[in-house]
């Protein structure tokens, strides 16, 4: 039985940071796990271009405790109205790393979003040409579709046409929680690929609704049915290079999610290697668990993975039942759990 795990540091290619004093609350968490994080752009106002991206990363940097090595990497919310000129001189000086693309509507602070993909078309071109990666919020907001379809519905109307269209543009399919999803990027040519948070992996709609609604299982994309958890839960295992690890960590105070109109987001960045690991341990994969945690997400995105090693071993480890979320306390995801393998270096 293997009792410890060493592997290349991994990174969060993606996750929610916030501002200010929840920002300087949740930074340290990630910091202590990761090296690199794409951080997601929905503030309010949303970081729409170059300037502000650049002077959010150094609000990020001043959060990171002394002797920490961490480097936040920008992403820009693409409007209607997103400047191509903008985007590509963030790229090329290294600011941006890739642009997000949330439908108007579809989540926490995307009111600002695209409206239509046709409108970003020539933002698209030019992302397609300069080699800029697009980060995709996989979901359709008519109301005429049910929650529970938006994903695969996204799929056929949007993703599967834009990807025919531009086949050059890389394209993360972010937090995927179907096997619609899975059956697309595996069919998709090697520009296509996805990441996989922890909570999809762990739980099926019944964890939200069964015996009594949990608000913090709540997230957007909302967790599917047990065949879709069971059909990312192959995926990410698998070994192949097309998934890798984001959390989608997104920190919602406690009374903003315990409400009658509840904020979508699951806060894992304190725990979520131990989270991710537990699931490679199950499948009896943990041979794949350094490629999807730490080698398959640079080589997508064209960097090196990183030098540093750390260290994961078999061993409880008690998650709390919140943490200090800045002005007001959050729940972590698997609070009041013991988990089985916690990181020691
Ligand atoms: O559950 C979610 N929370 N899904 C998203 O797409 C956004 C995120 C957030 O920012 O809270
Ligand atoms: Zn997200």
């Amino acid at each position: 039985m293997v009792e410890s795990l060493t592997i290349r540091r991994p990174d969060d290619w993606h996750l929610h940071f916030r501002d200010g004093d929840t920002m300087r609350a949740v930074v340290p968490h990630t910091a202590r796990q990761f090296a690199r994080a794409i951080v997601m752009p929905n503030l309010a106002p949303p970081v729409t271009t170059t300037a502000l991206a650049s002077a959010y990363r150094e609000r990020i940097l001043d959060a990171v405790p002394d002797g920490t090595d961490f480097t936040p990497l920008m992403t820009a919310y693409l409007t209607d109205e997103t400047d191509a000129d903008d985007l590509a001189a963030g790229h090329a000086d290294g600011v941006l790393i890739a642009a997000k693309l949330y439908p108007a509507g579809a989540t926490t602070n995307s009111a600002h979003g695209v409206t239509d993909v046709r409108n970003i078309m020539g933002v698209l071109e030019r992302m397609a040409e300069i080699g800029m990666p697009l980060c995709v919020h996989g979901e359709v907001t008519t109301p005429d579709i049910d929650i529970f379809d938006r994903e695969a519905v996204f799929i056929d109307r949007v993703l599967q046409p834009l990807v025919d269209r531009l086949p050059q543009l890389k394209v993360i399919f972010e937090h995927i929680t179907t096997m619609q999803a899975v059956s697309f990027v595996e069919s998709a040519g090697p520009n296509v690929a996805a990441t996989i948070t922890p909570q999809h992996l762990h739980i099926n709609r019944n964890d939200i609704l069964v015996g009594g609604i949990r608000p913090h299982m709540y997230c957007l994309p909302v967790a599917k049915r047990e065949q879709h958890k069971l059909a990312l839960r192959g995926a990410a295992t698998s070994g192949s290079p097309k998934y890798f690890l984001g959390t989608d960590s997104a920190p919602h105070h406690r009374h903003d999610k315990e409400s009658d109109c509840g904020c979508a987001g699951i806060f894992n960045a304190p725990f979520a290697l131990e989270s991710y690991i537990q699931v490679f341990d199950d499948e009896d994969a943990l041979g794949n668990f350094e490629a999807f945690a730490s080698l398959n997400g640079p080589s997508f995105y064209g960097m090196a993975p990183n030098e540093e090693r750390i260290t994961l071993e078999k061993a409880p480890v008690d998650v709390p039942r919140e943490v200090d979320g800045g002005a007001a306390p959050i729940v972590p995801f698997n609070a009041g759990e013991t988990l089985a393998w916690r990181l020691v270096s």
